[in-house]
């Protein structure tokens, strides 16, 4: 063997044995008492977990296996961390609502940096509670009732375009629609133009970063990442002065909302790092996954005829009564439209089925802030604890047949928590609303204009943090 070859060699061991000790140095001890097998040396289960992750079953495979082998409580050593997981009405309850800062976002490294450290995730207790009342108010239903000539009518003209296409890519229509409605939602971007160009073109590089190897290296995504975000905070910073020199005439969308606050108490006013930071992550939060459920609504009525059916009967109806053009009241009073795509409100929760069967966001991580008891389990302050959602919408004492994409499920109330479409308690999604209305005004138009069927038969699923169609779903859409 040469002495470059040995040197290389000689290296990597290095790096194994390093990388075994950190492994065997980091475990927690009392982790021990836990059910659940840590893998392989080194790797851990992240080999199955990253199989099945992408598998059509998703993430269920992985937690129904050690679920039926360990309990609802088990551990794992996964992506280089020790995790716990958890399932169950009671352990979602205890975690989503974290009652005495009990836990706090469990948000990775890469994560962290990508979104900034005022980011609303970044935020625990009485902060996190000003930001989100700050951050939640434009995104009220009533503060919404502005963009919806603006989504009516972009949605109106994605759908000629689908006329010449015949073939289309749901996933990337859907992308483009919600990300011009975020845009404009935010800072009154135009749909079309060099603005929108940048825009679209940093928050690709930027979300494609979000979850990536934390190397700040040139040539790595992590590192074109965090470029990107220099510049799209650039362009915020243009406009963040521009409205500024407005003074009085400052746009009322959500960057001018909180601009406008600026002569209030300290409470209500925001710094531009803060504005800046919580623009990024409602961007981050709220694209891929309304793409998302976009995406996974067309595959599933295009799968479920009569679900179909009902739910274009009853949108021509609106369209009978009015005229072809959507209203705001006509939005608003969807009773069916409500269960498939997302406005249906009961006692306790919003209840869809959409996210239900997709569940879009598998698990929510958090990080203990103290120690507790979880199903008789004690977990100590600072593990990542992890709450597997897939099992909870696919439970069949709670959700009877629940592979079956049926909407009408939802007729009846149901448990809370057993629904987590949009999570709950304090880190309840903020953004709800304004997924619902582009789903709700999107879904109207496409099943009132058009019938399709897909390409191609393939259930892949993406391996990324929001589920989606691996192939990005495409049809061939033909006019009714
Ligand atoms: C169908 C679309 C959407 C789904 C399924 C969804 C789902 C969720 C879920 C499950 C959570 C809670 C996660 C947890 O507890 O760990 C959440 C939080 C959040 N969502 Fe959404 N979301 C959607 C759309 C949006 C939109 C459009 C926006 C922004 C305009 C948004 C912004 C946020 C933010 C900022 C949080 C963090 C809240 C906090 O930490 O207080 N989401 N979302």
């Amino acid at each position: 063997m040469d002495m470059a070859l040995m040197m290389i060699v000689g290296l990597v061991l290095m790096i194994l044995a390093m990388a075994l000790l950190l492994r065997a140095t980091a475990f927690p001890r009392e982790m021990e008492a836990i059910p659940g097998s840590l893998g392989w040396p080194l790797i851990g289960e992240s080999l199955s977990f990253i199989s099945e992750f992408s598998s059509p079953a998703g993430i269920f495979s992985f937690m129904n296996k050690r679920q039926q082998r360990y309990g609802k409580v088990f551990k794992s050593y996964v992506l280089g961390r020790y995790m716990v997981f958890t399932t169950g009405r009671e352990a979602s309850k205890m975690l989503l609502t974290g009652k005495d800062g009990m836990v706090s976002l469990n948000l990775f490294y890469t994560g962290q940096k990508v979104l900034g450290p005022n980011s609303l995730l970044q935020m625990n207790g009485e902060d996190h509670k000003r930001l989100r009342r700050l951050i939640a108010e434009p995104l009220s239903i009533d503060g919404l009732k502005k963009y919806f000539h603006f989504i009516n009518n972009l949605a109106v003209q994605m759908f000629d375009e689908w006329l010449a296409a015949r073939k289309v890519l749901v996933l990337e229509e859907a992308s483009t629609f919600t990300l011009k409605v975020i845009g404009n939602m935010i800072m009154s971007l135009e749909p079309t133009g060099e603005e929108q160009e940048k825009f679209r073109n940093y928050f690709k590089i930027i979300s494609s970063s979000f979850a990536s190897l934390p190397l700040n290296i040139p040539g790595t995504a992590f590192y074109r990442g965090m470029k990107a975000r220099d510049k799209m905070f650039q362009m915020l910073d243009a406009i963040i002065i521009a409205r500024r020199r407005n003074g009085s005439k400052l746009q009322q969308d959500f960057l001018g909302s909180l601009i406008g606050k600026e002569g209030s108490e300290d409470d209500e006013k925001l710094t531009d790092a803060q504005m800046k930071d919580n623009i990024l992550t409602l961007l981050i939060a709220g694209h891929d996954t309304t793409t998302a459920a976009l995406t996974w609504l067309v595959k599933f009525l295009g799968e479920n005829p009569t679900v179909l059916d009902r739910l274009r009967k009853e949108h021509m109806e609106i369209r009978e009564f009015g005229s072809s053009s959507l209203t705001w009241s006509q939005v608003n009073n969807m009773p069916y439209t409500a269960k498939v795509s997302i406005i249906y409100r009961c006692a306790h929760d919003y209840t869809i089925e959409t996210l239900r069967r997709a569940t879009i966001l598998p698990w929510y991580s958090r990080k203990a802030a103290q120690d507790f008891e979880i199903n008789g389990y004690r977990i100590k302050k600072g593990w990542s604890v992890n709450l597997d959602v897939v099992s909870i919408h696919h439970d069949p004492q709670v959700f009877a047949d629940p592979h079956k994409f049926d909407p009408s499920r939802f007729d009846d109330p149901i448990r809370s928590f057993s629904f987590l479409g949009f999570g709950n308690g304090p880190r309840m999604c903020p953004g709800m609303n304004l997924a619902k209305l582009e789903i709700s005004i999107f879904i109207h138009h496409l099943v009132c204009r058009y019938k399709w069927k897909p390409v191609e038969k393939d259930d892949s699923v993406q391996p990324t943090l929001v589920r989606m169609p691996k192939n990005k779903y495409p049809i061939i859409v033909e006019p009714l």
